[in-house]
């Protein structure tokens, strides 16, 4: 199976910090904090391993036995990202010399020792670079190897992490939610997301879809709060969310998630009618 990956390489691009938000997003999932083995994989961290790091700095202020392992499908970059973990078990990175990661080459099979089975599996970036007809097929063969309760979390987002989305998806490969994250500061129109869709919805935001009467209804609120910007971004943004749910959109989380710029709606709210 290690030796011919599913799936293919794509360019590589990268960046320190460029997954803060979905890291926050995972570090409070149930599905990782409940855990019976809270092993996260992060799927096609690219050219360099920088986010499986960070992923699992963060994670182990949660739980301290949280482990991530980085899969790629393009061995060069398993090859540069081990350089880059030995360099972090010397002691010579800002990382903890015994961060508990590893790196592998593998594909949406997810290839572990021992039967092991995720309780979540990030894919970020990845699948932009594929056809929108490939993402049900992507999502089932990962979310296969999930632990019972475990979470597939596919997504993307902007060069620098500002801009980001994703799609929760259970073991049984259906999606359940779709989220936005946004940097609340300097935010022009929430509709810059449109940009950073999960592939299943990026070809979707037209007038007559979903996603597109979210996208306008969430600006039209957004400019109706602008008065709150004296409070500050995130006021107008809870002011923004609170009319969106006021109008029947079936908004989840609380205003400590929304406080962070995220909005999280069930995947019917949003999905693609045709
Ligand atoms: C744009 S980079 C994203 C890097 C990182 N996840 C991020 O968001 O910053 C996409 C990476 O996914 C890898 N990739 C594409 N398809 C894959 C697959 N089926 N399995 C594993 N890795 C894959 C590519 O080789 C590439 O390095």
């Amino acid at each position: 199976m290690a030796s011919s990956p599913l799936g293919r390489p794509t360019r590589g691009t990268t960046g320190t910090n460029r997954l803060r938000r979905n890291d926050r997003w995972i570090a409070a999932s149930e599905a990782f904090r409940r855990a019976a083995d809270p092993l996260v994989i992060d799927l096609g961290y690219g050219a360099s391993g920088v986010t499986a790091f960070e992923l699992a700095t963060r994670l182990r202020h949660v739980r301290t036995d949280a482990e991530v392992r980085g899969l790629e499908i393009d061995p060069a970059r398993v090859a540069t990202a081990d350089a880059q973990l030995a360099e972090v078990r010397a002691g010579r990175t800002s990382f903890a010399p015994d961060l508990r990661v590893s790196f592998a080459r593998g594909g949406f099979e997810i290839p572990l020792p021992a039967g092991r089975r995720p309780a979540v599996i990030r894919a970020m970036n990845v699948l932009r670079q594929y056809e929108e007809r490939d993402v049900p097929g992507a999502w089932r063969t990962m979310a296969a190897r999930l632990a019972p309760r475990g979470l597939l979390v596919e997504g993307t987002c902007d060069e620098i992490g500002r801009v980001a989305s994703w799609v929760d998806v259970l073991p049984d490969g259906t999606p359940s939610r779709f989220t936005i994250s946004l940097r609340l500061a300097e935010l022009e129109q929430p509709s810059i997301v449109a940009e950073r869709l999960p592939k299943a919805l990026i070809h979707r935001n037209v007038p007559g879809e979903r996603v597109h009467v979210l996208l306008t209804d969430l600006d039209r609120e957004w400019a109706r709060a602008a008065p709150l910007s004296t409070f500050g971004a995130t006021q107008r943004f809870l002011a923004a969310v609170a009319a969106l749910r006021a109008q029947g959109w079936p908004v989840q989380g609380g205003r400590s998630r929304w406080r962070l710029g995220e909005l999280t709606l069930p995947w019917e709210a949003v999905a693609p009618l045709g």
